[in-house]
């Protein structure tokens, strides 16, 4: 089909580079080609026995069926349960809203909180949707870079591009390229910022308990005189390997959002499937052993990456402090990121996305969730394929 039969919302949107690297990997693989693939988004641990337990256990009973819209009340309870844990915060079901992943429930705050033209910031590197997922909610994506050579805005550099169009603030922590925490002064100013101003603050929080070396992330409640403004948004994905259930949640004081983020859901998929929930509220309920092993592989991985980058020379990276990604700065081989990935899935046979679809070209965003052995073969090959080109000083 033309695209003139597309509506203009189509044309305007790109696909996804990660999933679009997945994909080509993955062809790849299948013509017998010995790719390493370090351009991932999921971990590599099978299920928690408890999700695969609750799965069998709801096939056995062959009731299949729709539940209600914003999540089953078991899970709501595990969520509910978890935000008290990890945020000490108490909330109700109607401050709940269970989506399929940590997408859509981003995606359902947009369509409840944005009007056409109101401004949504977030800083660069920025998770590759959330330009994409602003736009098709009929918002204007307003990136915030950081000073040259850092990875992290800084709150002067955030707030300045606060206007009064300004809707929400969005942040990754850690974030997904650079694997960096914003530090507890910058969170504090945030929630401060988004309440004085009228701004929804919403932290996306997918990797918040894989972080490293004892670290932990800033608790943006402990600062909040009111919460309205306030979204958490998480998932099972990262936390148990659990990307196939696609299941997520966002949690907010703010039971009118929450509850306009369900009519959204209501009138587009109508409610999750029933078996992932089941699965997600046993992996919540049930031990979490899993993610302390799966965060002490990861941080053994990062170890590991950053070792063999060190040999790579005029290779800059900082270390990253959470996630699975590390986003090195390879500048100096090829500025254009998307060149020099082209290059080293063709000459390396080695897959890594291109720092551009994060907002920042020059840099490579390398996976870390792939087996010990991948990022060593993988990072060597990307090493003796960059011995090939010459240095690009500046
Ligand atoms: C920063 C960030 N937010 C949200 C998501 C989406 O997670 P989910 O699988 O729960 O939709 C991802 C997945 O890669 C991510 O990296």
């Amino acid at each position: 089909m033309s695209d003139f039969m597309l509506s203009r919302r189509a044309q305007t949107i790109g696909d996804s580079p990660t999933l679009k690297i997945n994909a080509l990997a993955r062809a790849l693989k299948k013509e017998g080609k010995p790719i390493v693939h370090l351009g991932g988004g999921e971990p590599v641990f099978p299920a928690p026995q408890a999700a695969a337990g609750a799965i069998i256990a709801k096939a056995r009973s062959r009731q299949i069926k729709y539940s209600p819209s914003s999540g089953t009340p078991e899970l709501k309870d595990a969520v509910a349960k978890y935000t008290l844990t990890h945020y000490g915060q108490q909330v109700r079901p109607e401050n709940i809203i269970v989506s399929s992943g940590a997408k859509q429930a981003l995606f359902n705050f947009l369509l409840a909180a944005v009007n056409e033209g109101d401004e949504v910031l977030f800083p660069a590197p920025y998770w590759v949707s959330y330009p994409e997922m602003v736009k098709l909610a009929g918002g204007k994506p307003v990136i915030v870079r950081p000073a040259q050579g850092r990875l992290l805005v800084s709150f002067e550099e955030l707030s300045a591009a606060v206007t009064d169009k300004t809707k929400a603030i969005l942040l990754n922590s850690p974030n997904n390229p650079s694997g960096l925490i914003f530090e507890v002064d910058f969170i504090k100013q945030v929630v401060q910022l988004a309440e004085q101003k009228h701004i929804f603050l919403v932290m996306d929080d997918i990797y918040h308990q894989l972080v490293f070396d004892g670290k932990t992330c800033p608790n943006p409640y402990a600062y909040s005189q009111n919460a309205d403004h306030l979204v958490i948004v998480n998932g099972v994905s990262k936390l148990y390997g659990l990307t196939g259930l696609r299941i997520g949640w966002a949690v907010s004081q703010n039971s009118s959002l929450i509850s306009a983020m369900g009519r959204m859901q209501a009138q587009s998929t109508s409610c999750n499937s029933d078996l992932s929930e089941a699965a997600a509220a046993a992996a919540l309920t049930g031990s979490q052993h899993c993610v302390e092993e799966l965060r002490s592989l990861l941080q053994h991985n990062r170890d590991v990456l950053m070792a063999e980058l060190e040999q790579i020379p005029h290779v800059c990276v900082q270390k990253p402090q959470g996630t699975f990604y590390s986003f090195a700065d390879f500048g100096h081989y090829n500025p254009d990121s998307q060149a020099l990935a082209q290059y080293l899935l063709e000459k390396a046979l080695v897959a890594v996305v291109p720092g551009q679809a994060f907002g920042m070209d020059g840099h490579l965003r390398i996976s870390f969730c792939a087996s010990e052995d991948s990022i060593v073969e993988g990072v060597r090959r990307i090493k003796r394929a960059l011995e090939n080109l010459p240095i690009k000083e500046g």
